[in-house]
């Protein structure tokens, strides 16, 4: 049987070659967009060259449509799913984000999901066939994050986004689904993990006991790729260890010496 396609975008490196080198392990063949064509060539090259994958450079926020057409002519004229991964930081105050590193956010990581969605929705369609989206969000879209701009508010729209496109897209037999991560180890938060102690006191707020890798992301998206997610729609899965659930044991109480997170939850 000929295998799946899938566009992955943002795929050259972190959490989107994590997801890709998944999907593409499971059988899927990936189209590996990246910004960066060096990336995007290496990771292809990475998952066994063009019978598991080909290499797509463009940027997603300039040209959402274009690289999904790319994509499923690359890929044999055929695409079953997509994953709309990249994102952006633009860190700053919110009362002084820049108009300019608005706009940057908003192109990456919101307005370029929607664009190439309708635009995969169109190829699902015409090709008569049933297709399954998977957004990357954040938890950062359930509760703020200080100093990250506009940051916050995308990945929020990326879960609204998620459900009511599963509303629209539904009786085309499209699912659309989200997953938010917690901390992952990738090149967007390195100067954190590459500072052995800030690590491990990022460590020990996580129930599970350790920080995301990226394949924790990708195995999510195959399960919400796969057939056996075949009446979950609209949904937000949260990937984090726990981290999320831990918030309330943050607060200062009686038996824990001070109010440093980390030494609160070794207390709990
Ligand atoms: N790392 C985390 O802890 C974390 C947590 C929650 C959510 N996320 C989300 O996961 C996704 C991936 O994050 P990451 O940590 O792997 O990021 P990263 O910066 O490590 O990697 C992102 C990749 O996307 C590519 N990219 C950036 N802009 C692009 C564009 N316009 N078009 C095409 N490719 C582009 C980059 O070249 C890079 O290879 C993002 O949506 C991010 O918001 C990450």
């Amino acid at each position: 049987m000929e295998p799946k396609a899938v566009l992955v975008t943002g795929a050259g490196s972190g959490i989107g070659s994590g997801i890709a080198e998944v999907l593409a392990a499971r059988g899927w063949r990936v189209a590996v967009n990246d910004v960066d064509p060096v990336l995007a060539a290496d990771t292809a090259a990475e998952l066994g060259g063009p019978e598991r994958a080909v290499a797509l450079s463009g940027d997603i926020g300039t040209e959402p449509e274009a690289i999904v057409a790319r994509a499923a002519a690359l890929l044999g004229g055929r695409l079953d799913a997509l994953v709309n991964n990249a994102g952006i930081h633009r860190r700053a105050p919110l009362a002084d984000v820049a108009a300019d590193d608005l706009d940057a956010v908003y192109r990456v990581n919101l307005r370029a999901v929607v664009l190439a969605s309708q635009a995969a929705l169109r190829q699902f369609r015409s090709s008569g066939m049933s297709g399954a989206i998977v957004n990357v969000s954040s938890i950062a879209a359930l509760t703020p994050q200080m100093g990250v701009g506009l940051y916050t508010a995308t990945k929020a729209g990326v879960s609204a986004f998620t459900a009511q496109a599963a509303v629209e897209w539904g009786p085309f037999g499209v699912r659309v689904n989200a997953v938010a991560p917690g901390m992952v180890r990738t090149a967007m938060a390195e100067a954190v993990y590459a500072d052995a102690e800030l690590h491990e006191r990022r460590r020990a707020m996580v129930p599970l006991g350790r920080i995301g890798h990226p394949h924790d992301i990708g195995t999510a998206v195959a399960f919400l790729l796969s057939d056996d997610a075949s009446y979950v729609t609209g949904q937000t899965i949260v990937v984090d260890g726990g981290f999320t659930n831990v918030l309330i044991d943050l607060l200062p109480h009686p038996g824990a010496p001070h109010h440093d997170a980390t030494t609160t939850l070794a207390h709990r």
